[in-house]
Parts: C-alpha cells; structure tokens; sequence
C-alpha cells in the first residue's frame, strides 16, 4: 500500500450555528492558497450549507459515485487548488447498504481523496449517531466553540460521547466569534479545564476567529468571506489558522502516511 499523506479534518460542533461551515470552506480557500490540494467534502446530511454560501445548486452529489458517474462530474472546483464534494447525503445511507457496496464506495472515496492534501469534512451539529459516526472516521477533530456557556457545554457533550463511545482522544478546539482574543482564551481554557478535570483529557486549541461583521456580509452575498474581504480579520485569523495547519501536517508526515484517510464506517471502538 502507498503511504498515505492525505490529512483529513472533522469540522463539529455540539451546537448549531457556531460557523462550521463557514469555516470549513474558507479555511479550505486559505490552504488552497498555500498550495495545498484540497477538497472540502459537506457531509451535513440535513441542509447543504456549502452551496448555499457559494450560491451554487451541483447537479451531483457524493451518492452519485456509487451509481457509476465520473469523480469529475461530481466534484465542483472552487479554484485551482480547491474542490468540492457537493451535499453528502449518500453518507448516511451507508448503513442500508450491503457490505459489499459500502466496501466499493470506501474504496472508491479513497481513490479519490488520495489526490488531496487535505481532506475537511463539514458536518451537522449534535451527537447523533451519523454525527458521531462521521466525527469518528477523520484523522483529526475541530470542534467549533462560541464563548457563549451553551456552546462550551455542547462542545463537551460532544468530546466526551467521541472519548466514552470512540475512544478518540485528539480534539483541537477552534473559538469563533470572539469580542476580542482574551475571550476566545478564555472560552478555551474554560472547556479545557472540564476536559482535564472531568474526562482527563488534553484539548488543543487550533485558532480563535473574531465575531466579524464581513462574515454576515458574505453569507448574504453568497462569497466566502476570504474572497469578498480578504482582509478583515476573521480572514486574517482563518489564514493563520491555515499556515498552522499546513505546518502540522509537515510536522505529522510519518503519523499521516501510517494512518487512514478514512476509518472504516461505521467506525467501531
Ligand atoms: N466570526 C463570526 N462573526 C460573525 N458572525 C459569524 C461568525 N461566524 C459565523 N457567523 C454567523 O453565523 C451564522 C452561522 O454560520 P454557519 O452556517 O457557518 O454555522 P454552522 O455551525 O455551519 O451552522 P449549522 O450547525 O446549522 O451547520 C452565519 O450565517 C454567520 O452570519
Ligand atoms: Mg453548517
């Protein structure tokens, strides 16, 4: 088997609405810009987010794959370096299908996001077993967070059903919406002492992004924010966040090429 160096990234959230997807997407653009090859697969089974912040209706979707239709046909390229996996609802009816059809779709995804840098997948708020099912395949796991008490305790109901049910023990955590970086430091450590103290576990913060008006521009413009305001400062915050990225995984090489794009779904203990 070749070794791996595809990098594959769980954008999750225990609560709605915290800016994964917006996220996701431009942090797919930010690592775009650096070079790298990504794709950005939108497994939100409930609504397709990315289209609608693209403005965009793809005629396939990830399902189609199965059903003999060119990888080309499916993906949508954001820009040269950055492609989409258009509204994976074909994900959940992994469970209905046979094992012999899941195991040629598997093999058929990862034939395809072998070619990538990174692989980040937008998710759907919650614990639901499809939720958890999906947060648990990824090499690694952003949890979104807002300092707002209600997404703290979401985002550690989630950790701690992915730890006690998965036995997945490496969360990075992003703050968004931030008033200002102590506070987004703040919300961070606040989650990271009730990991420690109640589930003895180590959380890494992975970025802080700034409540930022541009983004609600953008949502309504249907542009990702990196492109309508490049340089406002969630985008500036998104880039960094990027250039992290991309450092770890220069820094993961070796544990990247021993590990699977994708555990097998659904992913057991
Ligand atoms: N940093 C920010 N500053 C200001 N507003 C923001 C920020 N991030 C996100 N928002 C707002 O929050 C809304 C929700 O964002 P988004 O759709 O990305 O969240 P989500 O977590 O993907 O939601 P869902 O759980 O429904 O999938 C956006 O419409 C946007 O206006
Ligand atoms: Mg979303």
């Amino acid at each position: 088997m070749q070794p791996n160096r595809t990098m594959s990234i769980a954008i999750v959230s225990g609560k709605g609405g915290v800016g994964k997807t917006n996220i996701a997407l431009n942090t797919a653009l930010a690592l775009g810009s650096l070079g790298h090859r990504v794709l950005l697969l939108d497994a939100d089974l409930g609504l397709a987010n990315v289209d609608v912040l693209l403005g965009i209706a793809p005629e396939h979707t990830i399902h189609d794959l199965t059903r003999g239709v060119p990888a080309e046909e499916v993906l949508v390229s954001l820009d040269d370096q950055v492609d989409l996996l258009p509204s994976a609802s074909g994900v959940a009816d992994l469970d209905d299908m046979d094992e012999d059809a899941q195991t040629a779709l598997m093999g058929r995804l990862h034939e395809l996001f072998a070619g990538y840098d990174f692989l980040l997948l937008d998710l759907g708020a919650g614990i639901s077993p499809t939720v958890i099912n999906l947060a648990a395949m990824p090499q690694e796991r952003a949890v979104v967070i807002t300092p707002e008490p209600t997404s703290l305790t979401d985002g550690y109901a989630l950790i701690k059903v992915l730890l006690t049910q998965r036995g997945i023990k490496n969360f990075h955590v992003i703050v968004n919406m931030a008033e200002n970086p102590q506070e987004g430091q703040a919300a961070f450590e606040r989650l990271q002492l009730a990991c420690r103290r109640f589930l003895d576990l180590g959380i890494r913060l992975m970025g802080i992004i700034p409540r930022d008006p541009k983004i609600a521009d953008a949502v309504r413009e249907q542009t990702p924010f990196l492109r309508l305001a490049p340089d406002c400062p969630a985008a500036r915050a998104t880039r960094a966040m990027a250039e992290d990225l991309s450092h770890r995984r220069e820094r993961l090489q070796e544990l990247i090429a021993r590990s699977p794009i994708l555990k097998p779904f659904p992913s057991q203990p």
